[in-house]
């Protein structure tokens, strides 16, 4: 028999950071678990994939609310990798910004397909890094 797949939610009620351990593989300065309720809290929407209790796998878009959002953050723990919980998350949190003119995500050329698939274009991404803000810890 399959193992059941992990339950989507938009919610963020009763999380607690314990449920957030395991994400940010290979950041060297990576967000503690509280940091990342923080952004989560901070986020337009959220979708996240819970098993057992525990977050395998999150997506969040920031927004105007009117015309645009960014999808800064997409991640799904590395055991959990390859069984359409990224594809699962983008396309809940697609429907959620249904309403908004843009949506728009940087990624690297190895996941280009990944998301034409789901329907997304090619583009060009500007940007910049503060790499000492990589945590997000709250300013001195
Ligand atoms: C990218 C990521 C979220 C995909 O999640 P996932 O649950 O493994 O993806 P899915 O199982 O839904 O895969 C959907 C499809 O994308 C493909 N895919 C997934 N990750 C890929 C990658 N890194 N490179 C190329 N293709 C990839 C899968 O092979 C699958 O293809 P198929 O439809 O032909 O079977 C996940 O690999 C991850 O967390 N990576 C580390 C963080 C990251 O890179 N985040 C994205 C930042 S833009």
């Amino acid at each position: 028999m399959t193992q059941p797949g992990p339950s989507l939610t938009t919610s963020l009620d009763g999380l607690t950071p314990e449920q957030l351990r395991g994400f940010f593989v290979d950041w060297p300065n990576p967000p503690t678990p509280d940091t990342f309720l923080r952004l989560l809290r901070g986020s337009y929407r959220v979708v996240l994939a819970l098993h057992d209790g525990q977050v395998v796998g999150f997506v969040q878009a920031i927004s105007d609310g009117v015309l645009t959002a960014y999808i800064p953050l997409l991640e799904v723990l590395p055991e959990w990798q390859g069984r359409g919980v990224g594809r699962a998350l983008m396309t809940r949190l697609r429907d959620e910004l249904r309403h908004l003119y843009a949506v728009d995500l940087g990624c690297d050329d190895d996941l280009v397909p990944f998301y034409e698939r789901l329907g997304m274009r090619r583009g060009n991404l500007m940007f910049t890094r503060s790499y000492e803000r990589q945590n997000g810890s709250l300013p001195e």
